[in-house]
């Protein structure tokens, strides 16, 4: 490719990357929820050949390497071999084997944190800008900025938080994400033979073939995974009423798994809770149990009103947000005294398009294994380097793992162990029954 080409396409990428940012900030609850998008396929449709566009781009501001990207972050996670290509020999059982060992039920809490690891861990990193000189910061007077945010909420400062959270924070349950390089689903999908990985989730493919769709659903269905240290933060946000919202694009229920009243919870890409026949007159509504036995008998599930497909009710590309989304999104966002985000590239509007609707002095935090997020356009998208001189510095970013970061946030605050303590009575609660 030639300069004057590659040149061409980062100004493309780049504009593209604006509108989509602006589209998604400025739009109001009704224009934003048309239907979910990812950010990858409106750029891919755009630019052919393109290749995964990267967020963490540098910075024209000052600013110490994060060094947070999952590339260069640590050992990969160990992919449970269902959803690995099944014809890969060498290593496969032995990782099954490993996985499943660190799994099992070792309550050491540093076991259970490497449950999905093949050895230690990435070390976390509090990242710690340089600032502009002159820039002003929500997140001074304190020796680390996950300080600062720690002791707004020990200082009674955030008592209305709103958590966005993504398939990161699920990892550790032994839960691949979609989008990480190898580990992620995305990667790992070849025997379905799909046109993209994408299709897995298409409304559009799934009507015309939905096999694909039941097989992983089987292997992710609610009940088989524990959740992880950050579903028992949030938790305990919640049990100690700092929690406004808890909003996921996950659709494990590990949420509801960990206890957090579902009052409290936005599923935004929906989840297996419910289902419905797809049949556009029918829509009747089947049980989570109906389901959940149909695709354990590895059976298509369909309508017995119509003969259409049922699916759970699990948002997919093309189709609308649940409304509780929509209802709920504006007075949340508004209310919110602290924001933080975990386990998502923010790569999926309009979830990722959220970060931007808490007030300009709202305090945000990012825990991530790698920099997302980060938008060119002043205002836009998160600013851990304080470049954007008009507004305050109040962006933190804690890469590496969320369940490390989640148990370092809950040490500052003096809530280790009771959060140790939630998981526990959970695997207890398990036992019993
Ligand atoms: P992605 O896979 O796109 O992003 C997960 C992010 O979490 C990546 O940035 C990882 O680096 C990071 N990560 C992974 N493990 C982590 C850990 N233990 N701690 C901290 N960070 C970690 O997943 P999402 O952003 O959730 O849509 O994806 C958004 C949507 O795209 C999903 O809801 C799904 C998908 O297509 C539907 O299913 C409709
Ligand atoms: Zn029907």
């Amino acid at each position: 490719m030639s300069q004057e080409e590659e040149a061409a396409i980062a100004g493309l990428a780049e504009l593209l990357d604006a509108a989509l940012t602006l589209a998604g900030t400025r739009a109001n609850a009704d224009a934003i929820g048309a239907s979910i998008e990812s950010r990858d396929a409106q750029v891919a449709s755009i630019i052919s050949n393109n290749e995964d566009r990267d967020l963490d781009t540098e910075t024209s501001c000052t600013g110490i390497d994060a060094g947070g990207s999952s590339r260069d972050a640590g050992p990969a996670a160990t992919v449970p071999s269902i959803y690995s290509y099944s014809s890969s020999s060498s290593g496969e059982s032995d990782d099954e084997d490993s996985y499943a060992a660190s799994a099992s039920s070792s309550d050491s809490e540093a076991d259970y944190a490497r449950a999905a690891w093949q050895g230690p861990p990435p070390p976390l990193k509090v990242y710690e800008p340089l600032l502009p000189v002159g820039a002003k910061t929500l997140l001074g007077n304190c020796e680390s900025t996950l300080g600062a945010i720690a002791n707004m909420v020990a200082q009674g400062k955030a008592r209305r938080i709103v958590v966005m959270a993504g398939a990161g924070i699920s990892t550790d349950a032994g839960i691949p994400d979609f989008r990480s390089p190898n580990t992620g689903l995305y990667d790992n999908l070849q025997q379905f033979n799909l046109p993209h990985p994408e299709a897995i989730f298409s409304i559009d493919y799934f009507r015309r073939n939905p096999k694909p769709f039941y097989v992983l659903a089987k292997e992710l269905y609610p009940g088989q995974y524990v959740p992880t240290q950050s579903h028992f933060f949030v938790k305990l946000l919640a049990q100690k009423g700092l929690l406004l919202r808890h909003y996921t694009q996950n659709i494990d229920c590990l949420e509801r798994a960990a206890g957090i009243d579902p009052e409290l919870i936005v599923e935004a890409h929906g989840s297996f809770h419910t289902a419905h026949c797809i049949g556009r007159k029918c829509r009747k509504e089947y049980s989570q149990d109906w389901v959940r036995e149909q695709i354990f008998l590895d059976a298509i599930p369909r309508c017995d009103k119509c003969g259409s497909l049922v699916k759970p009710d699990i948002t997919f590309f093309g189709e609308g947000l649940p409304a509780r989304f929509f209802e709920l999104l504006a007075q949340d966002f508004d209310e919110c005294d602290l924001l933080i985000v975990m386990g998502t590239s923010l790569l999926v509007q309009p979830f990722a398009s959220l970060i931007d609707k808490v007030g300009p002095l709202v305090p945000r935090l990012l825990i991530n294994r790698e920099r997302v997020g980060e938008a060119k356009v002043p205002g836009l998208g998160f600013d851990f380097d304080g470049c954007n001189a008009q507004t305050i510095h109040r962006d933190a970013f804690v890469a590496g793992d969320s369940d490390e970061a989640c148990a370092l946030l809950a040490g500052r605050l003096g809530w280790l162990e009771e959060l140790a303590g939630l998981r526990k009575m959970h695997v207890a609660m398990q036992g019993e029954k």
